[in-house]
């Protein structure tokens, strides 16, 4: 035998019950997410939006995922219930107090817990008149995570997924910066769990998928060079060119019967559909 061993993550398997809980806090993260959408207008600050979420999560029983996340990683612990990244932030923007304008592209990212099981979602939109440019980002986004998701199967591998959202998002009209310096993840019992998810790799690479698995998927893309800062306040990542970006994330499950997505209000069904993706919800 060789003295050199493959360290293989330890992936957490959830059974057809442990989903069914992990889809209450989906739905959950859904339902809260799509308040804080419909509260978002020009006037209206992200730490508002932020209150708001908080008083949804102790309405529904549940634990924020990403308050206090952190400190114990050598990072000062999160500070708040929601990311909010505003127009040239990425990723993990800390609810700010100035109010929003018309014109921002505004990403939420939101994760919680009910009875310890995770979900962990993020949406981008415009505030106020639409914007062609930035809709387009924000749709090239939401596009390549759906693409990514309908790429899993049972059998297959994390690279389907990455080499999915990558080629959706090359094959756009547009030519986009592709942030990789975050990935999707695993998640559970935890809200980043292994394995990482890329967005970007090649197909039939990467671990394998199998039946209880629970990913996020979350590609972020820029209108310029996808390279990436993090600000003083160590939690938000910027682009280093100042332009915008956007950023779309859902948590599914592969069930014995197909997809599951856990944080979709419909569970994925008509989105994986009109990808010829199978849908598998469980009763
Ligand atoms: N939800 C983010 C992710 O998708 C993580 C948020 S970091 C936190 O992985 F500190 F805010 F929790
Ligand atoms: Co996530």
């Amino acid at each position: 035998h060789s003295a050199v061993s493959r360290r293989r993550p330890v992936i957490e398997l959830k059974s057809d019950d442990q989903l069914r809980k992990m889809r209450v806090a989906g739905r959950l993260v859904a339902q809260i997410l799509a308040a804080v959408r419909e509260a978002a207008a020009p006037g209206v600050s992200p730490i508002e939006l932020d209150r708001l979420a908080a008083a949804m999560i102790a309405e529904g029983g549940a634990v924020s995922s990403f308050l206090g996340y952190g400190g114990g990683y050598g990072l000062p612990p999160y500070p708040a219930v929601t990311c909010i990244s505003v127009n040239n932030e990425i990723v993990h923007g800390i609810p700010a107090e100035r109010p929003l304008v018309a014109g921002d592209l505004v990403s939420v990212d939101f994760g919680l817990s009910v009875d310890g099981w995770h979900g962990d979602s993020a949406i981008t939109f415009g505030v106020g008149e639409p914007d062609p440019e930035r809709e387009a980002l924000s749709e090239a986004t939401r596009q390549a995570m759906w693409a990514g998701i309908a790429a899993a199967r049972i059998g297959g591998r994390v690279g389907d997924i990455s080499a999915a959202v990558e080629r959706s998002i090359r094959s756009a009209r547009t030519k986009y910066g592709i942030v990789a310096d975050y990935t999707g993840h695993g998640i559970g019992t935890a809200m980043h769990q292994p394995p990482d998810v890329p967005n970007v790799g090649r197909a039939g690479r990467g671990e394998q998928l199998v039946k209880g698995m629970c990913l996020a998927v979350e590609p972020m893309i820029t209108l310029g060079s996808p390279n990436t800062a993090t600000l003083d306040d160590e939690w938000t990542v910027v682009t280093r060119d100042g332009s915008v970006a956007a950023h779309w994330e859902h948590t599914f499950a592969l069930t014995s019967r197909g997809l599951w997505v856990l944080t979709a209000e419909d569970g994925g069904e008509a989105e994986l559909t009109a990808r010829g993706a199978k849908f598998g919800p469980l009763e």
